[in-house]
């Protein structure tokens, strides 16, 4: 009995992937490869080169492997790319899921995780924020992502598949294994940002706005290594497994961190001045998002391991290392 990943060869994904292969799980991969990357791909995964809204591909896997639990991390993420192309982002993101999430109900799947966001709250609400806290998403991406939470509510209503929402903040870092990491070629988050610019692949790193009401001026976001994450991830199908009803959990460790504690952080690792220009905020980025993850502690047991900026500044840089994306 396997375990459906879809968006497996994704950043998440993958790590996901890997943490289940470890503790001996069959795991199908599908990916349509349009951000993923093959490689990242534990050997031991079946991997399918599809699409989730291929209603006859799904249907197949689910029967064929007996599948009874699905992890969905399939998605487009970039917040500007989904202001300039909505239709785009609904398509893929609400359209296309609600395809999965059909395929899973037809073919009696039990148990369904799907991969949220943090930008779905009001970030002008108090922080830390907690699950129950109101939401406004901005985006067309976060949108996207609060319309699929809906869709999974009123299918567990309706079906008796129950599912988990998780919540991420800021997922940064890479495989303590090295096998792997963040590979998008036109990714723009801060610290695989940084850890290019350590390298000398960029030659800066943007200060983007210095004038936020934090303490130093700059964003504060609650950075998440991804081996935490993905803990999270299997905790969450364990528990449903266990029966558990379905429910929505915050994935971040609680506390702030800004760009410039980021910066330090980095140099501290490399031993040496990161080049950096201070620049214009960045259209749409809230000052500060803090996860309040105290419900996932409590219900799933979650214990972070990697909760240490400059672990995950390491496995950041090492990764880039090995995976050279320009
Ligand atoms: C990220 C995720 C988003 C998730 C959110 C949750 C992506 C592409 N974005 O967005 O999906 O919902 O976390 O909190 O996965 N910054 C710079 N210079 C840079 C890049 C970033 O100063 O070159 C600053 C930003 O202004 C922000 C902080 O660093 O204050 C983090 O930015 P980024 O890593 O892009 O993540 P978010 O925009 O928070």
């Amino acid at each position: 009995m396997a375990v459906l990943v879809t968006g497996g060869a994704g950043y998440i994904g993958s790590h996901v992937g890997h943490a289940l292969l470890d503790r001996g799980e069959q795991v199908v991969v599908l990916d349509n490869l349009s951000t993923g990357n093959r490689a990242c791909v534990g050997e031991d995964a079946v991997f399918v080169e599809g699409d989730i809204a291929d209603d006859s591909l799904v249907g197949s896997l689910l029967r064929h492997h007996a599948i009874r639990s699905v992890l969905h991390f399939a998605g487009s993420i970039v917040v500007p790319e989904s202001v300039a192309d909505p239709l785009g982002y609904y398509e893929n993101n609400v359209v296309r899921s609600r395809a999965l999430i059909q395929a899973c109900v037809g073919a009696g799947v039990e148990h369904f995780i799907f991969s949220s966001t943090a930008t779905v709250y009001d970030a002008e609400a108090p922080q830390p924020l907690a699950e129950d806290e109101r939401k406004a998403p901005i985006s067309p991406y976060a949108r996207s992502k609060l319309m699929t939470e809906w869709m999974l509510e009123d299918v567990s209503r309706a079906h008796p598949m129950r599912h988990m929402v998780l919540r991420y903040f800021n997922v940064a870092g890479a495989d303590p294994q090295g096998r792997t990491g963040q590979s998008s070629p036109r990714a723009t988050h801060l610290i695989k940002r940084a850890a290019q610019v350590a390298l000398g692949r960029v030659p800066q790193l943007d200060i983007f706005g210095t004038d936020y009401p934090t303490a130093d001026g700059t964003g504060v976001r609650d950075y998440i290594h991804v081996a935490d994450l993905a803990a999270a991830h299997l905790l969450a199908l364990d528990a449903l497994r266990a029966g558990a009803p379905s429910a929505v959990y915050n994935c971040g460790y609680g506390r702030g961190l800004s760009v410039r504690d980021v910066i330090s952080g980095v140099e501290r690792v490399i031993g040496g001045r990161l080049a950096v220009l201070e620049s214009a905020r960045r259209p749409g980025d809230p000052p500060v998002l803090i996860s309040d993850p105290s419900r996932i502690k409590r219900a799933l047991g979650w214990t972070p391991r990697h909760d240490d900026l400059d672990e995950i500044v390491r496995s950041a840089i090492d990764w880039e290392r090995r995976f050279n994306t320009g």
